[in-house]
């Protein structure tokens, strides 16, 4: 990319008076921040476009142009859904994201760095948002893996903290390494004066954080899912077992997490909703590839 950039410069005549660099990509967005973590995860930071409004929760496609095709030499962009996970207040965007090693997209979005372009299509959709929950008591965020991106655009905005006594986010990694993220997040919105005045200490305390790990040993181990089943989610944070009357959830992880959770709300007699009908919970897929 950096490459494309530099050739289209050497082209541009000398007295164009426009003073900023062309964009070499459709709605290109220039990274301002990269942070990695693991092997498997990282983050990263783009301009926001000017005219991009979005809800607290929701995704947009973003993308890197793929390699020109052998006989065309035509170049096709390699578009994902990405949560969004800053949250709407915010001048920039944020995502958070896997590395998968063959995979069409974040093979090559893992190398971006500081200056890279990357596309983002500004059309924000999505279900994890307040407007598809009833009012109630309790809000549960469920995340596995990169599935934390979208709370980690919701416990920064106001809007949560208005609604509900108590906001309990639960994270489930394979390591403990790949809870960094989402533990650095919520331990800085404590810390951060800018986010205590804006989001108000005593909303801050509504705040209880359930990280879990399968496969490394830490403090608290298992599937979110297990550990609901089994009562141990409820005896540990000493509060009553779902119920639809008092409590919210929203969902996002992979597949399997989605499908099983679902289950296992329906079976506490929560029920889901939506944009235009908002009932109990929402789910939503961490998107990678
Ligand atoms: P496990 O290690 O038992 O597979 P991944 O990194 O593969 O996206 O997984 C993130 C976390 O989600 C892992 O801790 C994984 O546990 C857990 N997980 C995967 N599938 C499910 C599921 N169907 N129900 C609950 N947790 C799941």
């Amino acid at each position: 990319m950096r490459g494309r950039k530099h050739e289209m410069t050497e082209q541009t005549p000398v007295n164009q008076t426009a003073a900023k660099p062309v964009p070499t990509l459709p709605d290109a967005q220039t990274v301002t921040a990269v942070e990695h973590y693991t092997d498997r995860l990282f983050r990263f930071r783009v301009t926001r476009p000017a005219s991009l409004r979005f809800r607290s929760g929701e995704f947009v496609m973003i993308g890197l142009m793929g390699d020109p095709h052998p006989e065309t030499g035509r170049v096709k962009p390699i578009m994902r859904a990405y949560s969004i996970a800053s949250p709407s207040w915010d001048e920039e965007l944020e995502f958070y994201s896997i590395k998968v090693p063959d995979g069409p997209l974040t093979s090559r979005l893992q190398h971006i760095g500081v200056g890279d372009e990357i596309i983002l299509r500004p059309k924000p959709v999505g279900t994890l948002v307040h407007d598809a929950l009833l009012p109630g008591k309790r809000l549960y965020f469920f995340a596995t893996g990169t599935g934390f991106a979208p709370f980690a655009s919701l416990l920064r905005e106001p809007e949560t903290y208005e609604n509900y006594d108590e906001v309990i986010i639960t994270h489930t990694c394979r390591d403990v390494d790949e809870l960094t993220y989402g533990r650095e997040l919520i331990e800085g919105l404590k810390s951060d004066e800018m986010m205590v005045e804006l989001l108000g200490a005593e909303n801050l305390d509504k705040i209880r954080y359930y990280p879990t790990t399968t496969r490394e040993e830490s403090p608290k181990m298992g599937r979110i899912t297990t550990l609901i089943e089994d009562g141990t989610l409820f005896t540990d944070l000493g509060i009553p077992a779902l119920d639809p009357a008092t409590d919210r959830a929203m969902v996002c992880g992979s597949l399997g997490l989605n499908t099983d959770l679902k289950a296992i709300l329906e079976g506490f007699g929560l029920e889901e909703g939506a944009n235009s009908e908002p009932k109990h919970y929402v789910v939503e897929k961490a998107f990678v590839g």
